[in-house]
Parts: structure tokens; C-alpha cells; sequence
């Protein structure tokens, strides 16, 4: 019997399983659509049962592929979505459904916490995704919930609790609660007292920390005769550095995917960028990173495609985009279609074109729409680079560096060396490679990256281009504060 790893990816959309073995050979994969709860616009919830029914129906799928029919699971551990409101009462059962990370019912509660901590709290910015304004929500509007809550958690905490019986939070995710002070790794709990949380606090482990194993009716209900040991895991972003070898102090991460991130290792872990960067602990004990974030990165395709180019495929659309130049024939976007965090920190802020003319074609709205959101991405990397000696290389992952077009636009705007991996299996890597060094394959994550990680051509910047894409950047800045009054008065047209 050979023994494998499973990676878990708790996303919004689907529940993503992998297994690997000591090679880093991925031997089977699983995936189980997941179903958003949108009541009302700005709500965006899921049901945390439905979170662990998937796990059990992709970790049965996967038993039953043809390359584990000799393999043993000797340990599993979790990459999350991140920031989603999981709270418990007394007998560890959701009060409620959970109130996800792309939920912006928050903005009165955010607004409170800055009149009475600041504008920042804990070297982070105060959003509407992240935990603590989803509790005062709780508190404000449902008090008689709020009355029987015992523990929060977060989404893959509740699906591992499933698993295991343990509650307990990881510092990857906690860091995003804005509860936890990432540089000394423990709640602030004076911010809870002055909020009236009460104590509500799960206890916080390593993300490569063994919590337990599958309990006993586990084991019988996926026909296992063995023990399998849990590890508990990590932030889906911290999970897809890790998994994209993004482990150590200046590396760089940019991942496009539905949001896009730009995540830089930092050494200085009482820093505070400012510009709404957040600044989070890694999966890594004694790594932080700062981290930008773009609400609709490869949403904005997704939704150009679905709306304009009904009868193209990405492929295409990306060719497309590659028939216009630079600057898009004078056309800019910004990428908010569902207001932005990274720097505006603003929820009811929209998107535009500027600069169509009687000559536009598609290809230009390709183009430019693409453009934009490696702009968005820029604007946090300069936010980030500002703030150290650059080490001007980035890992690309995600959906922007499935095509070598987009790839040497990121080098190009970014002006810096852009590197993709030669296999990609996004924060399930990251995950699956926590519980490896968890059983002990290896005697440090960068032995197991080392393993598990190989890396594809590097796009170097072309210095012509990025002084041209510079110019349009600039330009692009400035229409956040161009279009927000617009953008408010439209909303308010009743
Ligand atoms: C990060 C964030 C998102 C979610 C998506 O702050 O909110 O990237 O983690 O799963």
C-alpha cells in the first residue's frame, strides 16, 4: 500500500480534492459543486453542512478512482475560503447559515469599528468581507442568536471539526477574523471586551499542527479500517503561496482568479502599508505577507465573456485581446463591478470604460478589460513595493497565467520577471502539502516544495512597453476619484 495526502480546497464555488504522494505526484482529483445563498443583493451565504456533505461526497469520489485502489490516506489538511462567519452554540451546531467573505451587508458595522478604533485595526484595514463587522452584524440584528453563540469559526474549521470533532482556528485564517494580532499570533481580546463579544474565541494552532484524526463514524461511513490524521490547514491565499513555492521573505505571489491577489512574504511584521493592503500571518510560523486584493479579477472576463462574446471561448477572447495594442487604442476599464478593496476599500463603487470612440472594436474591449484588471493588480503591488527593496519577481497562478499573452502583459505592466508553474493545482497544492510535512515526509515546507513545485519559462518585462502601460496606469489611477461621485448618485436614483 502506498500512503498518499489529501489536500482539501474549501472554495465558493466548489469543494476541490487532491491526492498526492511522497513524490508530489497528483494521483487523483475530486470536485463537488458548491451553491451560494443570495437573498437579498450584497448577501452572499452557504450553508456550512452543505460545506462538509461535499467534503464526504469528493473524498468517497476520489476513494473510488482507479489510482487509489492501492493507497492508504494517511493525512489530510484543508485550504479555505476565507473570513466567513461559522457561529456555533453550545453543542457545536451552526446557528445560523455562514455569511461569506464576498458578503457586503457589513458597511454600518465597519463604520462603527472605525469610530472607535481608527481607520486601521491590527496593522489591517476594516472591510466589509472580513469577520469582526459579520459579528457585530450578528449581535446588532439577530440578537437572540447572538444570545446562544458560543464559538466562531471559520468555513474549513467547521468542515475539519466534522471530520475530527476538534474546534480550533489556524493563525492563516484567524488573521483575517480582524481579532488576531498577527504580530505577537494571539486574540486581541481588549478589542472584543470593548465590542461586548464576550468570550467566543475557538483556540488557535500551526496550520501544519496534527489535530486529531477522522473520528470513528467517519472512518465507517468512508468505508476506512485505518486512521487518517488531520492537519488544520490554511487561507486559501496563504495555501496558494505555499502551493506556488511563495513561502519566503520579498517572493511574490499574483493569482487570478474569480478576485485576484498580489501577496508579498514580508519580514516586518508590525507593518502597516495603509491603502487597504491587508497584512496577514502565512501558514509558515514566522511569515507574514501583505496582500492586495482585486474583487473582480477574472470576474470581469467571466462577465465580458458572458455578456459581449457569447460565441467565444477565454481562448479566444484572449486572442482578441492580443489583436489590439497597447493602451487598447486609448480605452481604459476598472475592474469593479463589485466595488473594490485594494486601495479604495469601497463596496458601492462601479466600473467603467473610458475613452470608447467610434473606432472601438472588440478586440479593444478585450484588451482594455484585460488591462484593467492587471492595473488593479499593479496598483498594489507599487502600494507594496514602495515599502521594500524590490526582489522584482513574481509567481503567476490562476487564470492570468494559463496564457502567454496575459503573461507578458503582467511582466510588461508590472515590470518585473512573471514565472507560472509547469503543473498547477491552486490552493489544494498548498493544502495537500501541509499535511505532508504534518505526517513527516519532510523535514521543512522548503524540502517539500523543493519536491513538489517545478516551475515553467520566465516572461521578461519588456522596458518599451512598461513605460508605455506606465502612462496609461497613471491615468488609470485617477479614475477612482473621477467616477465616485458619479458612481454614488447612480446608485442613489430611486
Ligand atoms: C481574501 C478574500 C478572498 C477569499 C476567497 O481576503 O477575501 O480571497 O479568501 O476565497
Amino acid at each position: 500500500m502506498e500512503d498518499v495526502v489529501l489536500g482539501i480546497d474549501l472554495g465558493t464555488s466548489a469543494i476541490k480534492i487532491i491526492a498526492i504522494n511522497e513524490e508530489g505526484q497528483v494521483l487523483a482529483k475530486s470536485s463537488v459543486e458548491l451553491e451560494l445563498i443570495q437573498s437579498q443583493p450584497g448577501y452572499n451565504e452557504q450553508d456550512p453542512e452543505s460545506w462538509f456533505l461535499a467534503v464526504m461526497k469528493g473524498i468517497a469520489a476520489l476513494l473510488l478512482e482507479e489510482n487509489m485502489q492501492d493507497k492508504q490516506i494517511t493525512g489530510v489538511s484543508f485550504s479555505g475560503q476565507m473570513h466567513g462567519l461559522v457561529p456555533l452554540d453550545a453543542n457545536q451546531k451552526p446557528l445560523r447559515n455562514a455569511i461569506l467573505w464576498n458578503d457586503t451587508r457589513t458597511t454600518e458595522q465597519c463604520q462603527m469599528i472605525r469610530d472607535k478604533f481608527g481607520d486601521t485595526l491590527l496593522t489591517n484595514p476594516i472591510l466589509e468581507g472580513f469577520t469582526l463587522p459579520k459579528l457585530l452584524w450578528m449581535q446588532m440584528y439577530e440578537p437572540e442568536l447572538w444570545q446562544a453563540l458560543d464559538v466562531f469559526v471559520l468555513p474549513k474549521d467547521y468542515v475539519r471539526y466534522r471530520l475530527t470533532g476538534d474546534i480550533s482556528m489556524e493563525y492563516s485564517d484567524a488573521a483575517g477574523t480582524l481579532l488576531l494580532n498577527p504580530a505577537n499570533k494571539t486574540w486581541d481580546k481588549k478589542i472584543g471586551e470593548q465590542l461586548s463579544l464576550g468570550d467566543i474565541y475557538p483556540k488557535l494552532v500551526e496550520s501544519h499542527e496534527f489535530v486529531g484524526n477522522f473520528t470513528e463514524e467517519i472512518k465507517q461511513e468512508l468505508g476506512l479500517d485505518y486512521d487518517v490524521a488531520v492537519f488544520a490547514g490554511g487561507a486559501d491565499n496563504a495555501c496558494g503561496a505555499l502551493g506556488a513555492g511563495v513561502i519566503k521573505e520579498e517572493q511574490t505571489l499574483c493569482s487570478i482568479g474569480t478576485s485576484g491577489v498580489i501577496l508579498s512574504c514580508i519580514s516586518d511584521n508590525k507593518q502597516n502599508f495603509g491603502n487597504n493592503i491587508h497584512h496577514f500571518n502565512h501558514v509558515l510560523s514566522n511569515v507574514t505577507y501583505a496582500m492586495g486584493v482585486t474583487l473582480s479579477a477574472g470576474n470581469s472576463l467571466n462577465w465580458l465573456k458572458q455578456t459581449f462574446f457569447d460565441n467565444e471561448n477565454f481562448d479566444d477572447v484572449l486572442k482578441l485581446a492580443a489583436q489590439s495594442n497597447i493602451g487598447a487604442n486609448g480605452l481604459l476599464f476598472t475592474p469593479y463591478l463589485q466595488g473594490e478593496r485594494t486601495p479604495h476599500g469601497d463596496a458601492f463603487i462601479r466600473g467603467s470604460y473610458i475613452g470608447l470612440h467610434g473606432k472601438t472594436n472588440k478586440s479593444d474591449i478585450a484588451r482594455a478589460t484585460i488591462e484593467g484588471i492587471t492595473y488593479s493588480l499593479y496598483e498594489s503591488y507599487s502600494y507594496m513595493k514602495k515599502n521594500q527593496n524590490g526582489n522584482n519577481q513574481i509567481i503567476s497562478i490562476g487564470g492570468g497565467a494559463k496564457n502567454s499573452f496575459w503573461l507578458q502583459l503582467q511582466a510588461d505592466v508590472f515590470n518585473a520577471e512573471v514565472i507560472p508553474l509547469k503543473y498547477e493545482e491552486g490552493p489544494g497544492m498548498g493544502a495537500a502539502m501541509l499535511a505532508a510535512y504534518g505526517v513527516g515526509w519532510f523535514d521543512s515546507m522548503e524540502a517539500c516544495a523543493d519536491t513538489f513545485i517545478a516551475y515553467g519559462e520566465i516572461y521578461q518585462p519588456n522596458q518599451q512597453n512598461h513605460k508605455l502601460y506606465q502612462q496609461y496606469f497613471e491615468v488609470y489611477q485617477q479614475i477612482y476619484q473621477q467616477t465616485q461621485n458619479l458612481t454614488y448618485q447612480l446608485l442613489n436614483i430611486k
